[in-house]
């Protein structure tokens, strides 16, 4: 198999061979941020969207960014090409940096820089998923995508314990997201999913179903979803990069609306399928020249 290609602190090499300092504090304080950017067809979904995330939670922990908005686009797209194109995913970090350990941020210390291409398994239509719902444990800037992850884990493994794929956190009876995905429940002819707020991660996929939908011929209401409401959902998914849309049969070992994948989900999968095709189309077509003429260089 072809070793995947990745890029640290200004170079590219084999992912096996990367190493960093132990002293980074992303090692050493989870002092980082992150991004992963879906790949469909070599060509990476919703990059801005994802950009202006990186740059919202650089800024929310004074991290600088290393790079301008359009070098971002060409390291990733360079990514792509060198993990040869097709479908994958690009993650992306950003610690603060190698410095003495001290909890206070010295100055002076250059961020380490990470890129590193994943297969992305593209759930099949018919897929679904069990979830558990759990205690919401994590602090009060979910907004930020930090490397901190200790409760999104454990709350994996909780899940993961008990046969289910996903957890949903529940903070005082209100449903906030899932450990690494937002969440939508459709009930009594509404779609719902919660707020954007300081609890939850502003989903890129989330934002875009919103947008999508409010702009067919079903609204999302962005309104506080209560554990009730999600018990009694006719239907639920689960939105994220990684994964797109799955929907959620089974919440703790009881069946969501009668326990099949139900028609609102399979209208809202058929709209984002649809806007998905025709953005990987026009991108293709818009880029093709330029992506020929950069690799024949580069060969
Ligand atoms: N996680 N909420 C949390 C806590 C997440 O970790 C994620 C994504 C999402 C969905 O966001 P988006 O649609 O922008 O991927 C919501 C990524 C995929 C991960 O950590 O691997």
């Amino acid at each position: 198999m072809h070793e995947s290609i990745c890029y640290l602190n200004g170079h590219l090499g084999p992912l096996s061979q990367a190493k960093v300092s132990v002293l980074d504090r992303g090692f050493i304080f989870g002092d980082g941020i992150y991004e992963v950017v879906p790949v469909f067809d070599g060509i990476a979904f919703r990059l801005p969207e994802h950009l202006r995330r990186l740059q919202r939670s650089l800024d929310a922990v004074k991290i600088a960014n290393p790079f301008a908005f359009e070098r971002w686009t060409s390291m990733v797209q360079d990514l792509i090409k060198t993990n040869r194109g097709g479908d994958q995913t690009i993650y992306i970090q950003i610690t603060r940096g190698i410095a003495p350990r001290s909890h206070a941020v010295a100055e002076d210390v250059e961020p380490t820089v990470f890129l590193m291409s994943s297969p992305l398994r593209v759930v099949a239509e018919t897929e679904a998923i069990e979830v558990v719902t759990t205690n919401d444990i994590r602090w009060q800037r979910c907004d930020i995508k930090s490397t901190s992850l200790l409760a999104n884990v454990m709350s994996r493994e909780l899940a993961a314990s008990v046969g289910s794929h996903e957890a949903i956190f529940l903070r005082g009876g209100i449903v906030t997201e899932g450990a690494a995905s937002n969440v939508f429940i459709s009930i009594d002819g509404t779609i719902k999913t919660p707020p954007l707020s300081s609890w939850i991660l502003p989903g890129v996929t989330r934002d875009l179903i919103v947008e999508l939908m409010n702009g067919a011929d079903h609204c999302v209401q962005e309104t506080t979803v209560s554990e009730q409401e999600l018990r009694r959902a006719d239907e639920v998914w689960v939105t994220s990069s990684g994964s797109e849309l799955v929907p959620v049969i089974r919440i703790d070992d009881e069946p969501v609306g009668n326990g099949q994948i139900g028609p609102v989900f399979r209208h809202v999968q058929r709209v984002y399928r649809d806007y998905k095709e025709k953005f990987t189309a026009q991108r293709s077509d818009a880029t093709g020249n330029a992506i020929v003429g950069r690799l024949a260089e580069s060969e």
